[in-house]
């Protein structure tokens, strides 16, 4: 039987065929796990349940399915992510204020001179990297670091605790049960120290944590601080990774990406669409409702499966395909509506910019092993991905000189 909730369900890739069932049979499908819960399944009702964010609330339980004791749960509801309107917009304006498509264009050189460093570190011309902690999973922490002024040295620190919170459930990251809980406090205590130490300062960088403390004190930053690191670092690694091993999947469509890199933005779309980094986001009802025959009681907890969403055939033709020239693809894996991602436009130049960076670097990149999943029932991603990347002799030069 389908158990959504187990993260074994997903060690072997995410179960497309029995979503696609279920989309035709019960399209709002209850689950025993974790307490009972939700299932949302179509793309029309996951956007239903985004737009309407006082029917389905991010705080009342948060947006994950296991329950939080109450200390999690209030940890959680510091968060942008779990914050219900009012309060949620008016923290959310300036951020997002601060990352429209305008202001993140001006991070592009830093993040091509990123990609470079990267490629550069990885120069092994042939021989096997793991392409998840050797090259995907270091760009999102520097860019991020450098959007929020931090100092480079921190950045391995930050990017180990981001890891153990996003991964908590994979025995391979986590230590034990709290380990998340614990990397949490400790990069929330980073953040204070940090806030309180440039609130002190004379002058303030142009950069996102003067954005954020000039709106709030420095307990309210660290919250904010540690979901900017965390939802910045896992999931654009994740779609990094996984991009690259859907294009290895497909030969074609990466031969077809190689002779025209003009088609870079509508491959990195598809990569979203198609490995989504984040399975679900969960919301909890408020009032009793029906939702596509489904009888919902107040209270119950209900997740937006992007991962069925995104394959939802009545939107996508061959949804279960792979094609990087896909326009107009809608869809959903940086949520829609009152919590669409902030960081979204920040993920896609990152992304476009390292693809474009990585294929004229490597003319060749092949799989070098079997990659391994994450066994995880949130995080759609990889643990390892084996390659070789060869052929950058000659290629590597500063970001300047382009
Ligand atoms: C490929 C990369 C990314 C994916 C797939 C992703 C996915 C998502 C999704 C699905 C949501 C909606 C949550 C909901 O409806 O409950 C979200 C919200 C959010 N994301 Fe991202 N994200 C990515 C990158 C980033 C980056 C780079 C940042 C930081 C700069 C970021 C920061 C946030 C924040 C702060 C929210 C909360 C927004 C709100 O509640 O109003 N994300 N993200």
């Amino acid at each position: 039987m389908l158990d959504l909730a187990d993260p074994d369900t997903y060690v072997d890739g995410p179960p497309h065929d029995a979503f696609a069932g279920l989309r035709r049979t019960s399209p709002v499908h209850w689950q025993d796990g974790l307490g009972g819960f939700w299932a949302v399944l179509t793309h029309a009702d996951v956007e239903q349940v985004s737009r309407q964010p006082e029917l389905f609330s991010s705080a009342a339980g948060g947006v994950v399915l296991e329950d939080l004791d109450p200390p999690r749960l209030e940890q959680m509801r510091a968060m942008l992510l779990a914050m219900d309107p009012p309060k949620h917009r008016d923290v959310r304006r300036p951020l997002v204020a601060r990352l429209t498509p305008r202001a993140v264009a001006g991070l592009t050189d830093d993040i091509r001179r990123i990609c470079r460093d990267v490629s550069a570190a990885t120069d092994n011309d042939g021989g096997e990297v793991d392409f998840v902690s050797a090259v995907a999973a270091r760009l999102p922490t520097r860019v991020i670091g450098q959007v929020m002024g931090l100092p480079a040295a921190d950045w391995e620190r930050l990017h180990t605790l981001a890891e153990r919170i996003t991964r908590g459930q994979d025995p391979a990251f986590a230590a034990d049960a709290d380990s998340a809980g614990r990397a949490s406090q400790e990069m929330g205590g980073y953040a204070f120290e940090f806030a309180t130490a440039r609130a002190a300062a004379a002058t303030q960088p142009d950069d996102l944590t003067a954005v954020l403390l000039s709106a709030h004190p420095p307990a309210e930053f660290a919250s904010l601080f540690v979901q900017l690191v965390t939802a910045g670092q896992d999931t654009t690694a994740t779609l990094l990774s996984s991009g690259v091993l859907a294009l290895l999947e497909h030969p074609d469509q990466l031969t077809r990406l190689r002779a025209d890199p003009s088609l870079v933005p509508t491959a990195v779309e598809e990569m979203l669409r198609w490995a989504n980094p984040l399975h679900y986001f969960r919301r909890t009802a408020t009032a009793d409702t029906t939702l596509h025959g489904a009888a919902i009681a107040a209270g119950d907890k209900v997740a937006m499966f992007y991962t069925s969403a995104n394959r939802d055939e009545v939107v996508f033709s061959d949804p279960q395909g792979f094609d990087i020239r896909r326009s107009p693809n809608r869809h959903l894996s940086f949520g829609v509506a009152e919590h669409f991602c902030v960081g979204a436009h920040l993920a896609r130049l990152e992304a476009r910019v390292f693809f474009t960076e990585l294929l004229a670097t490597f003319t060749d990149i092949q799989l070098a092993g079997a990659p391994v999943r994450l066994r995880s029932n949130l995080n759609n991603g990889l643990r390892t991905l084996p390659v070789r990347l060869a052929g950058m002799a000659g290629r590597l030069r500063p970001a300047s000189n382009s």
